[in-house]
């Protein structure tokens, strides 16, 4: 089994152990040199490997809005969705993704597993790939635990969502939405992100993926909901909101992350939606032809107001229909360069094919 490299830890590295009884805090959030198997993170991909990956999720989705599923493109590969924190949309488009393709697809979650006795995340998902499976999707509340598995198992990892570190295929269906906005053209284009960047992984990976297409970015938020040196990442920090909106090409309202909050970050959260929140006369200040987007799940009258979230501007449903054909373009993409690299592991473990030394889970 392949050793890990210990190298700088992701934001908020989460107190998952190694096989070994190391720390996952020494883990590495630098992606694993260029192996489609994985999908990490959007830091560090090329343009070209990203706009090659939106291209296929504009086929697929033109391929299910003509209806006919279940496509053959998955046939004979199985897929764990491995969810150690709650999700409705990136699990159901994972599942729905997988399904629509013709993979196997079965779903892990904390709940009701024996991860509730005690079973460590290397043991649950180790076993996991024992059964046969090909590809693994896993949210983690831990920064890095995608990473940590990718480089202990023999398995296909996809990120879907870890931690406050990165969600890259929230990013890349962001990215969508916004190149049917934008009419394919990022460069010149900026957005605003307002609100918890702190706790945010959409933020991130939505900065990775813009700055490496040409577009801007202006980040705006309470100041203990900014995380320090943020501008490192790539974008420019702006004291209000209206600041951050006025001109720009696109907006998206970062969710307020209750959940991942010590006390006292916030006065309140009418207070919040005061200052923050995205309002009518908020949007006003965009361009003439700007969007609104929200990664959800939303808090309604907190980050935005019912009439911008279901305003003629919200793209935030058209976002959530894209992220059913990203997923099925990203488990394609994973899925293709694990066949290039021999039998499949669902194949191995039922017998009907032998791994090349050293491959399978
Ligand atoms: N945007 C997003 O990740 O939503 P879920 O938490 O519902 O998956």
């Amino acid at each position: 089994m392949e050793q890990a490299e210990r190298s700088p830890a992701p934001p908020g590295a989460g107190p998952f152990s190694y096989p070994d009884g190391g720390d996952a805090r020494a883990t590495s959030a630098v992606p694993l040199p260029c192996d489609r198997r994985h999908l990490l993170g959007l830091e560090g991909m090329s343009r070209e490997e990203i706009l090659a990956l939106l291209d296929a999720a504009e086929g697929f989705r033109a391929r299910l809005r003509a209806g006919g599923m279940p496509f053959d493109d998955l046939k004979g590969v199985t897929v764990l969705l491995a969810f150690f924190e709650d999700s409705t949309r990136t699990r159901v488009s994972f599942e729905l993704a997988g399904r629509h393709l013709g993979a196997t697809v079965a779903t892990l979650t904390a709940a009701g597993s024996s991860v509730s006795k005690g079973e460590s995340l290397f043991d649950t998902v180790q076993n996991i790939a024992a059964m046969g499976v090909d590809l693994v999707v896993v949210r983690h509340g831990a920064s890095g635990a995608p990473h940590f598995l990718a480089r202990h198992l023999g398995v296909g990892i996809l990120n879907a969502g870890d931690g406050r570190h990165e969600h890259p295929t929230q990013g890349l269906l962001d990215l969508m939405t916004l190149r049917d906005a934008w009419r394919g053209n990022f460069e010149g284009r900026r957005l605003a992100l307002v609100g918890d960047v702190a706790h945010s992984r959409v933020a991130r990976s939505a900065i990775f993926g813009l700055r490496a297409l040409g577009a801007r970015v202006t980040v705006a938020g309470p100041a203990t909901l900014l995380p320090a040196g943020v501008e490192r990442l790539g974008c420019t920090v702006v004291p209000t909101v209206e600041e951050a909106m006025e001109g720009a090409d696109a907006v998206m309202a970062l969710r307020l992350q209750r959940e991942r909050m010590e006390g006292g970050l916030l006065p309140s959260l009418g207070e919040f939606s005061r200052v923050w929140g995205l309002t009518t006369e908020r949007v006003r200040l965009l361009s003439r032809d700007a969007v609104v987007l929200h990664p959800g799940p939303m808090n309604r009258g907190v980050e935005v107001t019912p009439e911008v979230a279901d305003g003629e501007r919200s793209v935030i449903l058209d976002q959530v229909e894209n992220g059913v054909a990203l997923r099925c373009a990203v488990l394609a993409r994973c899925a293709a360069a694990l066949r290039e690299r021999g039998p499949l592991a669902s194949r191995v473990r039922c017998g009907r094919d032998r791994a090349p030394d050293g491959e399978g889970a």
